[in-house]
């Protein structure tokens, strides 16, 4: 029997939450043979702790073989103790209307703290993945309250992008979702996201030549991958959240595994012409369990850089607008 990990997830009885635990306590995450103790992190409120005693009442009764203990605490110092992987899903979702940007000035300072106690109090392995929104801003706000962990360690989700990209691609081209190949999301996890269709291939040929539809790949289909969030809000009254627990499972089974390429927002380091200091999707391959790099090599055209730059040009503007966040 393998040593059991310390998975802390935060926002842990909310939409999210209620779809990921379970999906984690399965093996669905880290694999049928790694047992774990889940550190479950909800905000100090009497509401949301009394919810959080509810779903771990559930995750006892599915009887999980893998789940050896739960910790419930609204005390990040404590949830976040020794934490091998801490999964950031805490924060306010968007309403109607909204851009997720307009959640940094009350989501931003949810990861201020965070980061600081990770850094303080989490593994020496630890690994951080950031799904409350704006998840690449928010992302940056924590690697900056680091000193002890790397910035490589911090990664926020744009794998939902990927997810929906992929799935669009199968529609439009009427194969199986297994066809579609090699489709990366760059930038931010916002409506200027690019989901490269150039790179993709769809039963082994470049889907550009399958689809060969062009105003289509560059109109309709980044706009609804783009949007796809927005038209969940308006379809459902409120955030995707079973997907968004299912890309999380894909994000960390993925780094977890060697081999894997998928997008991740990272830090660009420069990449792709992205500023170094913003995190930002691209796709990686992960080297060894936890461990990524970037693949920096793959060629844009005029359309893409277009389509770089604008995204880039947002991740620039958030990061102005939280510059007293940052450490
Ligand atoms: P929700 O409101 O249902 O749940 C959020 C939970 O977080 C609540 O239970 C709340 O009490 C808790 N919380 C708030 N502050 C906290 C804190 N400081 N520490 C611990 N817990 C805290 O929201 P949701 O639908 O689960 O969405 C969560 C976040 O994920 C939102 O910001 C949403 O926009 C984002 N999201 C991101 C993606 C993505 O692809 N990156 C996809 C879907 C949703
Ligand atoms: C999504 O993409 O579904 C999430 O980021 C939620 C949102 O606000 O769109």
């Amino acid at each position: 029997m393998k040593t059991p990990i310390r998975v802390a997830v935060t926002g842990a009885a909310g939409q999210i939450g209620y779809s990921l635990l379970f999906r984690i306590a399965s093996g669905a995450m880290f694999g049928p043979e790694q047992p774990l103790i889940l550190q479950l992190i909800e905000a100090p409120i009497e509401k949301a702790m009394q919810a959080l005693t509810g779903v771990a009442m559930e995750v006892d009764d599915c009887a999980f073989p893998l789940v050896k203990s739960m910790i419930l605490t609204d005390k990040p110092e404590v949830g976040f103790k020794d934490a091998n992987w801490c999964l950031l899903v805490g924060a306010k979702p968007r309403g109607p209307g909204m851009e997720r940007a307009d959640l940094l000035k009350d989501n931003g300072k949810i990861f201020i703290a965070q980061g600081k106690v990770i850094d303080a109090v989490a593994a020496d392995d630890a690994r951080i993945a950031v799904v409350g929104n704006p998840a690449n801003t928010n992302c940056m706000i924590a690697a900056s309250q680091a000193k002890r962990l790397p910035a490589d360690r911090f990664t926020a989700m744009v794998r939902l992008d990927q997810n929906r990209a992929q799935a669009q691609l199968a529609k439009k081209s009427g194969k199986d979702l297994t066809d579609v190949k090699d489709i990366f999301i760059y930038g931010n996890h916002s409506p200027t996201m690019f989901p490269a269709y150039q790179h993709a291939t769809i039963g082994g040929k470049p889907a550009a030549q399958v689809i060969n539809d062009l105003p289509w790949l560059q109109g309709a289909f980044c706009e609804t991958v783009g949007k796809r969030g927005a038209a969940i809000i308006a379809a459902r009254g409120s955030s995707s959240a079973a997907s968004a627990a299912n890309a999380l499972v894909d994000h960390v089974h993925d780094l977890m595994t060697p081999g894997k390429i998928h997008s991740v927002g990272v830090k660009s380091g420069g990449a792709y012409g992205f500023d170094p200091n913003v995190w930002a999707g691209m796709p990686v391959r992960t080297v060894s369990p936890g461990a990524w790099e970037p693949i920096n090599s793959y060629a844009m055209d005029d359309f893409a850089r277009t389509k770089l730059a604008a995204t880039n040009k947002e991740l620039v503007e958030e990061r102005a607008m939280v510059a007293d966040m940052l450490k």
